[in-house]
Parts: C-alpha cells; structure tokens; sequence
C-alpha cells in the first residue's frame, strides 16, 4: 500500500498542514540569541563545518567516520548510492557497536567514568562505570548466546527504563543480533505484531516497572503476545525488578539474575560489516501496520557520535548528559545508548515520571547529579509551564549549560520559558528536527556556533542536505512554504522497513524523485532558515510520539460496537496534539447505550490501549450518526478537525451530504458527546 501524503491545504505560497494553526505566525518571531563569546570559545562546532562538509559531503562523513569510530577493518569505500534509495556507507570496513560504546574507553583508561547514573523512580539508585558496564554487557552477551542466540538473529526488548535495557541492548550488539525494542506502554497486541514482524528469538523483559509509584507489570503483556502465537521465541528472559509475582513457562522463561549472573564476564565482541543491521525500530505510518525502520552499523554510529559531540557541545571528562527519552523511541536510541556511550560520556537515566512523588523531581535530579546538558521534549517543557516556574525555582540549576529540546515543534513561549526558567537565560537551545528514519539529528542550530531564533530548528547539520520544496519538487524561496525533503544521502539513512522493501520506496522515495520525502511541512524564512511546522499525512504528534490515525481506527473499528471510526489529532495546549476520534456505533448498540455516553468513551477508550497502548487513547470519543465523506468516500479529516478543534467549519462543499457537519457540530453541544477524563 503506497502512502502518499493527503493534500495539504494552500495559503498563497505557503503549504499549511493541517493542524497548525498560529505557527503560520512563527515568521514574525524576531528574537535572535546569538552564541555567547565564552561558549563560542569553547564550542566543539565551529563554522567552518558547513563550507568544509559542502566541498565533499561523503569525504567529510568519512573523516567523522574514522575520527569518531573505531574499525576492527577499516573502510576504504564512502558512499555507494549506485542502487538507490537503498544505501551502503563504509561497506567494506567491520566493526562492532557494543565494542565502540564501552570496550575502547575501557581500553583508553577510562574505566573508572561513569556511564550510567540510574535513578529509579522509587528513589533507588545504581551507578555504573564503563568497566561496569563492560563486565555486565558481556555477562548479558555470553547469556544470550548460551540460549542459542546468534549474530543475525532478532531480540525484542519490553523493559522499563532501567539499566537492563541498556546493557541488553549492547549485548545484542555484541554478538551482531540486531535489537528491537517495543516502548514498555505498548500493549500486548502492538508486542506481538512487533515480534511476529521482526521474526524475534528471544524476548527480553521483566516483572515489571515502577509507575507513578506503583509497579506496573510488564511479563503478563510478554505471555499473552506468545500464546497468540509466535513460533520464532524459543526463550523469554526476565528482570526482577519489582517482585511482583510472575507466572512461569518452564523451559521457556529465563530469569535474568540466575542466567547472567553466573555468565562469564568475558565476551569477544562480533566483528560485523558496516551494513550489518544493528537495530529495528517500529514506527507508526499512515496505514495501519507499523514500519519497521532497520538500521546498520557503521553509518549510524558515525552519525549519532557526530550529531551528540556537535549538537550538544559534550565534554566528556565534565559534562553531565540526561536525555529524559525512554529507551522504546529512537531519540533514547541514538541520544541515552548509542551516541553518548560512544563518545564516552557520563549520563542519568531516570526510570519515572517527571511528577512522581512530586513535579520538582526533574530539577531535584538535575540538581543531585549536576547536570550539564538537559535534552527533553516540548510537551514537557510546557507541561511544567503549566506547573509552574516556581517549581525549578526552588532547585540549584546553575550546572545547566546546553539545553535540547525533540518530537515536535516547539512553540517561541515554551523556548523562551526553558531558556529563561531552566536555562537560567545564559543557555544555548537546540531546537533538533530528526525522526526514526534519519536515526540522528538532520537539522539544528550548533551551540556556539547559529545565533538562535525561538521556534525554528533552523539549518541543516554540516553534511547534510535539505530543502523546502513545493509538489514540483521545487525549492521554495525565502519566506515559502513546502514539503520538507533531504535532498543527499546521509548516513544514519534507515536503510529500508524490515522484510518490506517496496513500502520503503513508496512511503520515502515516491514523492518525490530521488529525494527523500520526509512528511513534514517547513517554511523558510527571509534568512533560509528552516521553521518545521508539523505533519502533512495522517500521523499524529502526540506528546512528541508518533501515532497513526489509521492505526487507532482500526482499534475502534476491531471493537463490537463500533460500526465505523475516524480519528484526527487535535491541536493540544500541553501534548502538541491529542487523539479525538468519532465512532458511529452499530444499530444495536447505539440503542442500548445511548444514554451512556460515558461507558461508551470508557469502554472504547480501554480497548485503544489494549489493541495499542495506552499512548494511544483518544482524548475525547464522539459518538456521531453520519461521518463527512467525499463523494468517491473519502473521510474529509479536515472538517473533523475543526469541529474537535472547535473552530468554524471549513469548505464542506465536496461533502457527499453536506448536512453531516451541522449533525457532527450539534453531536458536539450534548454533554453526552463531551465527556472525558
Ligand atoms: C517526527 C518524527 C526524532 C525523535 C523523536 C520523534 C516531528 C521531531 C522535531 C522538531 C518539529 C519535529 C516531525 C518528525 N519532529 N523533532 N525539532 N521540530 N518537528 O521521532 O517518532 O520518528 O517522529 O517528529 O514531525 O517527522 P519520530
């Protein structure tokens, strides 16, 4: 199935995606921080990157390559596009990932720096050092090869965000098994697809985490995935973290601390080649089936270590990093494992809620563990704008000096509250557009280096190459709007969607020719810098995730009262956007439940999380009797959205019935309609 963006709606020039409205006035933001002469003096980036990486763009990926890893075989090969879109980067050169993350700083006498400072959301606390971490990285690889895992083979990974994660995902990378890890809040439906797709031997998960102050089982999501069948798993291996009871499969179920621990603390990393797939990722699209976007080695390592030296200024033997991502999502991917570990710094890594036990926990760890680099998301940064900036007020964040901020656009409040509250008006912010496909960050301001505009993730990294073009794949000027595309190839490229090459061409390659289709809507400005503006296809950005609204219609639609679904993503204060779903019920059911609007929402509500995850339950579920279609039967999702949106309905003239949206409007009046949590 192809999946061609839907149409975004034109003003002028200007490419709007729906759902946006009030960036159109970003343009007219005209603050500008320029870096600070001190920062400037000691920034890792500095200028003349850009002119360099343009003369030779795959040479200068190549210097980055051979600078930032290390090679068991050295490349000799750059770049080969000869059979494109599918890439091969330092095809000849070996190398192992777990190797580069851990054993060279061993090796270089940094045994002794903390990797990771764990802190759970209960309050305890781990820490560990490189060497730690290598003991644990090999114990966990020796242990997973003694249950017959081999390079090659895929590992699904369903953790909280604890140590285990990381050391599992290493592991994997150690012995060549290409890693796929499910976020913990998906359900056990989402887990088996997941599994089933990726062909998984063995699962790695514990009894559960630690939520909101209670533990939450995750090793029941694990059972029911497999007994809906999964011929691929021969072993389920599990963490005690909590201690909650565990329901047990002998033969099959493993514990962790009895396996591991009695493993050797030697393992000789698997040398692989640079195109040996390290990872699989899954992401929403705009059909109902999730991608699963694979990337390889050597080209992604490169571009994750450059990417976190550069964009966040690191210094390894000072600085403190926390990227406040879960480990389920490409930024914890690339910015908590790969690209600190590769260069050798110190990080947290914080199990829980920013609320729990209090809305200060966040600036309480930033305060114990003196963080330097703070990298979090929008939706966060406006949530504690919402709590109060008399909350971080009360901690000492004076150690901050570099803050990130990822997943969605950010609006110019949320920039300059982070600055002024957080950063403590001195920081510079990195505004970093990137997404699961391009593994590493694409475009973003360089700390020392751009003078910063709030709101605009402004220009593209040394080496890369991006555009804003309209639907002739024709750059736009300055002050248009377009689609955003990538215009070279870069080498943290996913390199296809697992076992599906030809969705790979369609959803990325088909758009436009030879140039890869990123999704979103952008706009330049007067100076050509990039202000990203949201989604131009049916996914949604929600809290920084991505969800599809095929995907969440079809969970409706899989439920027994539901006849027919559509979703759209509502603009939202705090999450960016919110799911909000219309249902038509069936015949029987409308009846029955009519004066319950309420178990209606609840009912439904429940099932989206079952099917998917709870990250994925609509805000608000309106039961309606008529959906707006076109004439060939198409649901016009724009209207929906400005009924959810509350704003004036938009052109319903191509309606098949245009009387649907005065029905949908008054549906919106009854309190039975507008219920929710
Ligand atoms: C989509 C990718 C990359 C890690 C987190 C999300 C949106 C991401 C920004 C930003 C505006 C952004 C885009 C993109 N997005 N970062 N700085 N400014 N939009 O990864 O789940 O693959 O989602 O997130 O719409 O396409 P993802």
């Amino acid at each position: 199935m192809t999946e061609q963006p839907a149409a975004p709606t034109s003003t002028g020039d200007a490419v709007v995606p729906p759902g946006s409205p009030g960036l159109e006035n970003l343009l007219t933001e005209e603050r500008r921080f320029p870096p600070s002469p001190e920062f400037a003096a000691q920034a890792n980036a500095t200028p003349d990157a850009y002119a360099w990486a343009n003369a030779d763009r795959p040479g200068f990926w190549a210097d980055q390559a051979r600078e930032l890893v290390s090679w068991s075989t050295p490349f000799t090969q750059t770049l080969d596009w000869s059979d494109a879109p599918f890439v091969r980067w330092f095809a000849d050169g070996r190398l192992n990932a777990a190797y580069n993350a851990v054993d060279r700083h061993v090796e270089a006498g940094h045994g002794d720096r903390v990797a990771l400072h764990f802190e759970g959301e209960g309050g305890d606390t781990r820490t560990l050092t490189y060497a730690d971490l290598q003991r644990e990285v090999s114990k966990a690889a020796n242990a997973f090869a003694a249950l017959g895992v081999g390079t090659g083979d895929r590992v699904a990974i369903y953790l909280p965000l604890i140590p285990e994660a990381v050391i599992t995902m290493l592991a994997c990378a150690r012995i060549g098994a290409p890693h796929s890890v499910v976020f913990g809040g998906f359900s056990a439906e989402a887990l088996s697809s997941r599994i089933l797709d990726a062909e998984a031997t063995l699962v790695v998960t514990a009894d559960g985490g630690f939520r909101r102050g209670k533990p939450s089982a995750l090793k029941p999501a694990v059972d029911e995935a497999l007994a809906k069948g999964a011929p691929s798993v021969s072993h389920v291996m599990v963490v005690r973290r909590t201690g909650q009871p565990v329901d047990w499969t002998d033969g099959r179920d493993v514990w962790w601390h009895e396996a591991v621990d009695a493993a050797s603390a030697t393992h000789a990393p698997v040398d692989v080649e640079a195109e040996h797939p390290l990872f699989i990722l899954y992401t929403s699209g705009t059909t109902g089936k999730p991608k699963g976007i694979f990337h390889t080695t050597g080209g992604y390592l490169t571009q994750a270590a450059y990417t976190h030296l550069n964009v966040f200024d690191l210094k390894p033997e000072t600085d403190v990093y926390w990227c406040t991502a879960d480990v389920g999502w490409i930024t914890g991917h690339t910015y908590v494992v790969y690209g600190p570990l590769l260069n050798g710094a110190t990080q947290v890594i914080y199990e829980g809620t920013p609320d729990t036990p209090h809305r200060g926990r966040w600036w309480e760890i930033v305060q114990k563990y003196g963080v330097t680099i703070l990298y979090t998301a929008p939706t966060a940064i406006r949530t504690c704008m919402k709590w109060g900036a008399e909350i971080p007020e009360q901690f000492d964040l004076s150690s901050l000096r570099v803050l990130g901020s990822v997943g969605e656009p950010i609006n110019p409040e949320a920039w300059m509250w982070y600055r002024r509250v957080i950063g403590g008006d001195r920081t510079p912010i990195v505004d970093t557009w990137w997404q699961t496909e391009t593994g590493a960050i694409m475009i973003s301001p360089l700390p020392g280096v751009t003078e910063t505009k709030p709101g605009s993730a402004q220009v593209p990294l040394p080496g890369i190459a991006a555009d804003v073009v309209d639907d002739d794949a024709q750059p736009v000027p300055n002050g248009g709007g377009g689609y955003l595309v990538l215009t070279e190839p870069w080498p943290s490229m996913l390199r296809g969607i697992w076992g599906d090459p030809d969705r790979y061409k369609d959803t990325y390659w088909s758009r436009f020719r030879n140039i890869y289709f990123a999704g979103d809507g952008a706009k330049k400005d007067d100076d050509g810098d990039i202000w990203l503006l949201g989604r131009v296809d049916d996914v949604m950005n929600v809290s920084g995730h991505r969800l599809s609204t095929t995907e969440i219609e079809s969970a409706l639609v899989s439920h027994p009262w539901v006849a027919e679904a559509a979703v759209v993503g509502a603009t939202d204060e705090t999450t960016g956007q919110a799911v909000v779903a219309f249902v038509i019920l069936r015949g029987d059911v409308a009846e029955g439940h009519a004066a319950d609007a309420a178990t209606v929402q609840e009912t439904l509500r429940t099932h989206v999380a079952k099917e998917i995850g709870p990250i994925a339950k609509p805000r608000q579920i309106l039961v309606v009797a008529e959906l707006p279609k076109t004439r060939s039967g198409k649901i016009m999702r724009r209207l929906l959205r400005d009924v959810a949106e509350h704003r004036q309905v938009g052109d319903a003239t191509t309606l098949a019935d245009s009387s649907v949206m005065d029905l949908i409007a008054q549906g919106l009046a009854t309190p039975a309609a507008a219920s929710q949590d």
